[in-house]
Formats: C-alpha cells, structure tokens, sequence
C-alpha cells in the first residue's frame, strides 16, 4: 500500500503537504531492509480510538456474540485528544495514520478534532473505516473535515447477505446504504473537500459468486472505490479458514475475480490476494509481511502494537512513550518472526493474506531459485569432472 502511494506523497510533498523530516523518514524505509532494530521511526499509525461499537456483527474479531473477542484484545476506554496529541507529537515522522477501532470510530468524540489535528498540525494523510450507521448524522462535520479517505464498511450488496454475513438486521444495510448515497452526494456539492468515500465488501466462500452484482452495487453508491476484504477466520465452528476463506487453487474463484478485473468501471478496485492451502498445512512457512516494520498500533492507554490488521492483544508490549518503544524486546521479537527461518510465527500470520507474496516478491523468489538450481547444476558439474 505504501509503495503504491509513493507518487502521491512525493507529489504532495512538493505541494508543501509533508514536512522534510516524514519524507527523510519514508525513504529511509523504502531503502532499508528487513531488521529486527530499524532506523527509521514508524510510518503508518494506526490508533484505535474507541473499543465501543453500537453493533455486534458475528465475524467481528472483538464484539461477536457467536465467538467473543477471539484474539483476547483487552477493551479499552475511549483514546483522549490529549494522549492523541501526544502520540502524534511523539512519532510526528510518520505520513500516514488510521483513525480506527476495535470498535466505531466515530463514538469517539474527539473523532475531527483529531482529524484535524494529524492533518493540519502534524501534515499526515487521515484515513478511518466505519460501519455506516452514524455517518447520517455527521454528514456536514464529514465533508468538512481533515479526513483523507473514509472506508464504510457495506460488507454486503443486499440485506439479505449483510444479516448473514454480520448478523446484524436487514434495517441497518438500508440504513447504511441511505446515509452512504446522501453523503456522496453532500460531498459532491460541496466545493473544496479532499474527502474521498470507498465502501468495503468482506469475501468468503458465499458471496464471491456475487463479485460483479458488488461491483454493480457500489456504483449505484456513487462511491470513489471499493475495497473487497479477505474473510478473517479464528477457530470456532462456522468461522474457520476452510469454511469461510477464498483460496488460489479454486479455478471458480480464480474466474470470478478475472471476469470482474476486466469489467471497465470508473470506480477503483481493491482485490484481497488469494490464500494458499500450503499456509495451512504447514507445507510453506511464508515470511513476507512488512507491516511490523512500518506499522505502529497504539491504543488509548498507549499500548503497542505492530500489527495494525488483525486485532491482537497488545496489553504487554510497551508503551509509546517509553523511550525506545519503536524498537523494543517486544518488537525485536515480532520483527524477528519474520526474518528467521527458525522461528515461528504468532497463529493469526501463519494464515494472514499480508503475510503472501507480492508479485514483486514472488518473481525475486523465482530469479533466486533459478540462480541456485543453476549453481547446483554448475556445482555438480565440477563434481564429475
Ligand atoms: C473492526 S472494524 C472497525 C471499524 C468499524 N467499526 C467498521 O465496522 O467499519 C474494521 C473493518 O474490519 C472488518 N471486519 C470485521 N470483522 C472481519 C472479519 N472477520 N474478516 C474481515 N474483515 C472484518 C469490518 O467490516 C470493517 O471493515
Ligand atoms: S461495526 Fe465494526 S467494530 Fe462494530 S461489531 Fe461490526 S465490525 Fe466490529
Ligand atoms: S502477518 Fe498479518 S497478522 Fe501478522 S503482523 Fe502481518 S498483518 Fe499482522
């Protein structure tokens, strides 16, 4: 995601946008390796600003009622605009930051202050999900704000899908849905606002025969883009990978997916990348996400985190005042999981779609590959001579 948003903040920073010290900072990331102490200072934050939801969808990692808070993330009170300042102030290098939750960002009362605050003061990009149901009221508030970008989480095309997908009452999708069209058309007719609307779909092995039907649904919206989720998955009947997750070696998938890549449309389109069997199985032991190296998650009573995708338990890593926070045991440790071939993952990576190979990776993987047979080949050559 950095990497495809690199044009932009050169280009914003030669508008003024980024102070010189954020972009000293990204470039140090981008031209660094993979270490278990880093150089550079975090580049993305992602703050969770309320454990409270107004909802409690069945999938959700922390307030389901069919399988609780899986991963045991600890419930906090509400992030204060005092330890945001602080946070921010702290680790004022990174050029991005996720005003999000464990729970509805938006209860946070603090929530454009502190949008305007990361944006203004501290020149980061602002970005935030929500589920939709309260934006009806901030629409103003909305259009108006610091927000960069604003992910609703629709999670479904009809009602029918969203009860079965969040549990959650077929009212809630046309609520959602209303306030979603009035706020693009509030966006739409005010001038001067940088707010750009995406919803968001999550996957499984249900709905992904309905890709295009999404696709259709979204432009309805009138929305900027859409970003289709992978399935998180956690161990409880009716939840686990094999029942809900989409998989590369599932030619029906694979078809569905191409199909709705090549239908011209003037929204754009996040696809999740496909989960291999072999993660599972344990055949393959991949190593390549990126996020504990760039990404720090911070909750309301300062506790850090690296992963700012799945929703761990972060009560006992550090605080982000501590002194060498970004950089810690805990970090070292984390970091380290994802450098050594010996040493395992934490359970939720070893299934993470974050965790795949890029393409980029994937083709670095196959030129080595190909220099090693070739030296083995060369190799065993000398050996017969
Ligand atoms: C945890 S929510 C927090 C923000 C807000 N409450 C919302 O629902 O948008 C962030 C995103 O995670 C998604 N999500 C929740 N449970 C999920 C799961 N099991 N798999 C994939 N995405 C999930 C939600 O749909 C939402 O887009
Ligand atoms: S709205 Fe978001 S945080 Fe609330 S229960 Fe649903 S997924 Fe979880
Ligand atoms: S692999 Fe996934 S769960 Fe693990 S740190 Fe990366 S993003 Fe988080």
């Amino acid at each position: 995601m950095l990497k495809e948003m690199s044009w932009n903040i050169l280009c914003d920073y030669a508008r003024g946008r980024h102070s010189r010290s954020q972009i000293v900072n990204a470039c140090k990331y981008f031209l660094g390796k993979k270490q278990s102490v880093v150089s550079w200072k975090p580049i993305y934050l992602t703050a969770f600003t309320t454990y409270r939801c107004n909802l409690s969808c069945d999938m959700c990692l922390t307030h389901s009622r069919k399988h609780g808070n899986v991963h045991g993330q600890k419930p906090c009170k509400d992030m204060t605009y005092e330890t945001f300042k602080q946070i921010l102030n702290k680790y004022r290098e990174a050029l991005i930051i996720t005003l999000t939750g464990n729970g509805e960002p938006l209860l946070n009362k603090d929530f454009f202050r502190m949008a305007e605050y990361a944006s203004k003061v501290m020149n980061m990009y602002v970005f935030s999900a929500t589920n939709g149901t309260l934006t009806g009221q901030y629409q103003e508030q909305l259009v108006n704000s610091y927000l960069d970008q604003l992910s609703i989480s629709v999670n479904a095309h009809n009602p029918k899908e969203y009860k079965r997908l969040t549990g959650m009452s077929e009212e809630y999708f046309d609520l959602i849905c209303k306030n979603t069209k009035e706020l693009v058309k509030r966006r739409n007719n005010t001038k001067n606002t940088k707010l750009k609307l995406w919803i968001s779909y999550i996957l499984d092995k249900t709905n992904y025969v309905y890709l295009s039907e999404m696709v259709d649904f979204a432009r309805e919206l009138h929305v900027d883009g859409l970003q289709f989720l992978h399935f998180l998955p956690n161990q409880k009947d009716g939840f686990r990978a094999e029942e809900r997750c989409l998989f590369s070696d599932d030619k029906s998938v694979i078809e569905q997916f191409s199909r709705t890549r090549n239908t011209r449309t003037n929204i754009k389109i996040v696809f999740p990348r496909l989960l291999k069997k072999s993660m599972f199985n344990g055949s393959e032991r991949f190593k390549y996400c990126r996020v504990p190296f760039y990404n720090l998650t911070i909750d309301s009573e300062g506790n850090v985190g690296g992963c700012g995708c799945q929703l761990l338990d972060n009560s006992k890593n550090g605080k982000f005042h501590e002194p060498n926070a970004w950089n810690n045991d805990y970090f070292q440790q984390f970091r380290n999981r994802f450098i050594k071939a010996d040493l395992d993952l934490l359970e939720p990576c070893t299934w993470c779609h974050n965790n795949l190979p890029t393409k980029a990776s994937s083709f670095l993987t196959l030129v080595k590959n190909l220099f090693q047979k070739k030296r083995t080949l060369l190799t065993a050559n000398d050996n017969t001579l």
